[in-house]
Parts: structure tokens; sequence; C-alpha cells
């Protein structure tokens, strides 16, 4: 080949993904405290990553962390370098708080989702606090006592959401899940879409903001846009995934037909608390690729509870695949929307498929956009999976962590690529020089069987791809063991409510699950309160509420309860 061939040749070389694309940056933030890197999931109690939610100042200056001390009860948030991801001063602490649900750098400081306790309330309420210049600015509730009272009250049990910024609207909007607590909507699970202008005051906008939407939402994403409404999708327990930019509710534009059950949603943004890196602009456009994990749909069936036009399918794998949606602008799609037909045999046909196999299971699938025309998609790999009919996760054994370039028509651009000791637990965002950058805790990924809990770590590592190659090199060191702290995690929660935690003890939810009709479709039985903040997947309810004779109840630490055969 003449060196002008070859010449040619290389740029297109050079735009795809290769090992050594992959820069990791093991344990290079001392976080200072402890972390628990795991959080049990919903319902199956298996490990998923405790989010730390990332951000980039835009100026590229300043980058946060944002991560649950191991009291489980304050937040902290750590200014970080982004040229070589070291502590930048002394983390701030929110006390009360939760868990953290999004997180926006800004050139002068950040703010940050959580959901904080209140004295006057069973749950937490959702709460964004903004600082600036390392001092605090204001803190907005945005759910909770005095919040859209007259449309009901609602709180947060769960901080299953994510918060972002337009510099253009000079909107942060946050889009959480609730349950209400008085008004219509009381006892029902739903989420909320609120916009907070740069004084920390609420704006009311019209076709924008969202008191109760979508029901049982455990899948969120929101991306910002150059004006309200931004960029929104939720997945919903009826049976589909909707880009619901306009609609703010479980309708909109159909992206995806899933199957659910009562309650559950199928992890398809990683499950409770998952919410982040789902739906991604490309820089400069109005482009946005969505990205999850899907059982794909056979067999369509009318939706007796929604009714009319609207539809639930059955499953085509037990297991999970990578699916992508690519949208035009921030409330159209490229391509068609899924089909609600009655009767029909395939209810997948419209969607793109990153993966397709019956084999391996997928699953914390995450996109971020790395450039103008470019994405990269990233999932979890689990060989021999062990697939129940309820839509949740898989059991297997981890087998790495792919990472797949997109264009922004969706097609593939080369080959993906895979690494076993690099995680994807925060946010992925875009670093000068670097490519995209997310933060992940160094530790062996055990997906085999429940686990509530992880070894609490001080550190926090980093990876990125797609980087121009001119950023810090990654350390040579392969090694990235956990940095096991000396003290061990805590016993979890009044032994005398918790459930013997071995996964022998997890019921099935397969021959758990009570029918819709048992239980009201979009209504958790009420919970007691739980009784903990302690990281147990369940315990038992105090008393019956409401489960039928034979069926004893369970109570999850989000305040989601389940009849479970006594
Ligand atoms: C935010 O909204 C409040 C109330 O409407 C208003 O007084 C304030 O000026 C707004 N702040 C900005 C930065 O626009
Ligand atoms: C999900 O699929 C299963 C298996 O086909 C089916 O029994 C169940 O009814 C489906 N869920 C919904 C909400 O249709």
């Amino acid at each position: 080949m003449s060196i002008f061939l070859w010449l040619l040749f290389l740029p297109a070389v050079l735009c795809q993904l290769s090992s050594g694309s992959l820069k990791k940056f093991p344990n290079a933030l001392a976080l200072g405290n402890n972390f628990d890197p795991i959080i049990a999931a919903y319902w199956t109690g298996l490990p998923h990553h405790r989010r730390t939610p990332f951000s980039v100042s835009p100026d590229g200056k300043s980058a946060y962390l944002a991560y649950l001390s191991t009291s489980y009860a304050s937040v902290f948030i750590q200014q970080v370098d982004p040229a070589t991801f070291a502590a930048v001063g002394k983390p701030v602490e929110i006390s009360g708080a939760r868990e953290a649900g999004g997180l926006v750098a800004r050139n002068d400081g950040f703010a940050v989702l959580v959901n904080i306790d209140n004295p006057s309330t069973e749950h937490p309420i959702s709460t964004i606090v903004r600082y600036k210049g390392g001092t605090k600015a204001w803190t907005r509730p945005v759910n909770g006592p005095g919040v859209h009272e007259s449309d009901g009250l609602s709180s947060s049990p769960d901080m299953n959401g994510d918060l972002v910024y337009s510099e253009a609207a000079g909107l942060y909007a946050a889009y959480f899940v609730v349950t209400a607590y008085t008004g219509g909507a009381s006892g029902h699970f739903g989420d909320s879409i609120q916009y907070v202008n740069d004084s920390g005051e609420i704006k009311n906008i019209a076709g924008a903001s969202s008191t109760f939407g979508c029901s049982h939402n455990t899948g969120i994403a929101l991306e910002e846009a150059d004006a309200a409404p931004f960029a929104s999708v939720c997945a919903e327990d009826h049976g589909a995934i909707w880009l619901n930019t306009k609609t703010q509710y479980m309708s909109g534009v159909k992206i995806a037909n899933e199957n659910t059950t009562n309650g559950v949603s199928g992890e398809p943004m990683g499950g409770m608390g998952g919410s982040y890196s789902s739906l991604a602009l490309f820089p400069g456009t109005s482009t946005y690729i969505f990205a999850w994990q899907s059982r794909g749909a056979v067999s369509l069936t009318r939706d007796d509870w929604m009714g009319d036009g609207y539809t639930s399918c059955s499953p085509r794998w037990l297991n999970h695949n990578v699916a992508i949606s690519m949208l035009k602008d921030k409330s159209t799609l490229q391509g068609p929307e899924a089909i609600s037909k009655v009767g029909a045999a395939s209810g997948d046909d419209q969607v793109t498929w990153i993966t397709k196999s019956s084999t391996t299971d997928q699953q914390n699938v995450r996109v971020a956009a790395l450039d103008s025309s470019n994405a990269i998609v990233t999932w979890e790999q689990l060989s021999n999976p062990h697939c129940d009919p309820v839509p949740l996760s898989c059991t297997g054994t981890f087998s790495g962590t792919f990472f797949q370039q997109v264009d922004s028509q969706g097609k593939k651009v080369g080959e993906a690529i895979s690494a076993k000791d690099v995680l994807v637990a925060g946010d992925m965002q875009r670093i000068e020089g670097k490519g995209v950058c997310w933060p992940y805790v160094s530790m062996d990924w055990d997906l085999s069987q429940p686990k509530d809990r992880g070894t609490y770590v001080s550190s926090m590592s980093f990876a990125c791809i797609g980087g121009s190659g001119s950023g810090t090199p990654a350390p040579t060191s392969q090694q990235s063991t956990a940095t096991p702290s000396e003290t061990a995690p805590p016993v979890a929660g009044p032994s005398e409510t918790k459930t013997e935690s071995s996964a022998a003890s997890v019921p099935s939810p397969a021959t758990t699950l009570v029918t819709p009709e048992a239980t009201n479709m979009n209504t958790r039985s009420p919970a007691t309160t739980p009784t903990s903040s302690a990281p147990y997947a369940f315990t038992t309810c105090d008393a019956k509420n409401g489960c039928p004779d034979g069926l004893r109840c369970y109570s999850f630490k989000s305040g989601y309860s389940v009849c479970i055969p006594a």
C-alpha cells in the first residue's frame, strides 16, 4: 500500500476504539471517608453499583463527585481535579441526605439533588442544594411540605432520579420518583419533574413541570435542552418506555415495549437509584441517544388498566440485551416508535440492538456522547446467566465491561472492547483530551448472588475512553484492588425485624408475585416506615398491610411492600 493510501485510511482507524483507548486511574481519588460501593436491588437484593454522581464544569476546570457516607445518612460532595482525579480540598457534607441522585458542576461550584430526611414526613424529601465558591447558596426542596400542595404532597423514599442544568435556559431540572401522601394520588408511586432557576426558585412551567407522572417509575432519564421541557424518558410498570418530553406522563412517543409486572419495570436504566448516563445529547446538535437493557417484546396484549391504545407484552428473552434509540430532537425519534397493536407477535422490531444474545446477560447499560457525532455505549456482560421470569436482574458470572462506539445515526463504529477490571458506577462525562470519563470502585465484581453491601473503600478509581491520547496516561499499575477500610461494615438494622440475609432466604419473585387484582395496580401496599437506614433488602412488615390470608407482607427499605406466601 502506498504511503498516500495508508494516510487516507489512518483517520478511520484512529476513530475506532481499541484496547488502548481505555485509560485507567485506579484509586486516584482519596476520599478521606469510607464508601459502600454496593446497593441492593429492589425486590431481588442483587448487587448494583451504588451511584456516585460525577460532573465536570462547563469550563473544564473543576469536577465534583458525590457519594453516600457509611452512616447512610449524609452525602459528601468532593471537588476533583479533572486532570489527575485527585481531591481538591475537603468534601462538603450534606447531613440527613440518604442518597445523591444527580450532580451538576458549575464554574463556581455545584448543585446536587439528594433526598433529605424531614422530621414532618414519613419519607425523605427530594432537595436541590447549591454551593457557590465553597459556601451554600440555597437549598430548594422540590417536593414535600408546601411544594405544589394543591396538587397533593409527595416524598421520595428512594433517590431514583437525575439533575441537569441548561446554560441556555438558565434552569435546573430534576426528575425523580415520588410517593404521594396527600391528594388524589395518595399512597401511589409516580414521578415528578421540577424546574428551578439560578436563584433556587421553583418555576412552574406549563407543559414541562409535573407533580405526578409515570406509574412506579423505576427508570428515569433526563437530559438538558435549550428550553423547557427538557428531554425525558420514563420506564413504567405497565409495559412501555416513553419519550415523555412533551407529556411528562406514561404516554407520548413509545420508545419500547417492555415486559413488566406490578411495581417493576425491569430495571431498564439500572434499577432504583440507577438513573444516570442513560440519555445523552451530542454536543452542538439536537440529537440524543438513549440506551437501556431490554428483554425484547413479543405477544402484545391489551393493557386493561390503561385502556385502549395501551399494550403489555411478554419478554423475548429472560436475559437482557443492549438496546439504543436515536432521537432527532428532544421529543422526536429518528426511527419509528414501538407498536401498540394488540395481538402482534413481535413488538420490538423498531429497536436498534447493540447486542442480541440469548446466552449472555447484559446489564448496567450506560451511554455518553464523545463528540458531536460519536457516543460510547457500555454494559456489563454475565456469562451463564440465571434469569427469573420476573423482569429484574439476572445472576451470573461477570465476564467484563464492554464499550461500543456508535455514531449519531445509531450505527456501530468498529468492534466493542472489554475489560474486567473497569466498572461504571457514576455519570460518564466528557473531559477535554481524555474523552469520556467516569468514576468506579476497583473491586472484584461478583454478580452471582444477592449482596446488600460491599467492602468499604476509601478511594475512587476513574477510567476514560476515546481520548485523543494527549491526556495524562494511565498509571502503569494494572492492579486495581479495593482499598478495604479498617472498619467493618455495620451490622444491618434491628435484628428482630430483619429476615435472614442469606441468598436462600430471599423469596423468589417468580413464585411470590401477587396478581394485579390482589394489590390494586399502581398502588404499593401501604408500607410501614423503613425501620432503619441500614442497606438490607427487606424486612417483614409490622402488620399484614392488606395481604390476603396465607401471604405475608414484606417491606423494602425503599418503602415498597409485597405480599409473599408465609
Ligand atoms: C428566579 O425566580 C424568582 C421568582 O420568580 C425571581 O425573583 C428571580 O429573579 C429569578 N432568578 C433568576 C436568576 O432569574
Ligand atoms: C410479562 O411476561 C409474562 C410471561 O409471558 C406474562 O405472564 C406477564 O403477564 C407479562 N406482564 C405483563 C404486564 O403483561
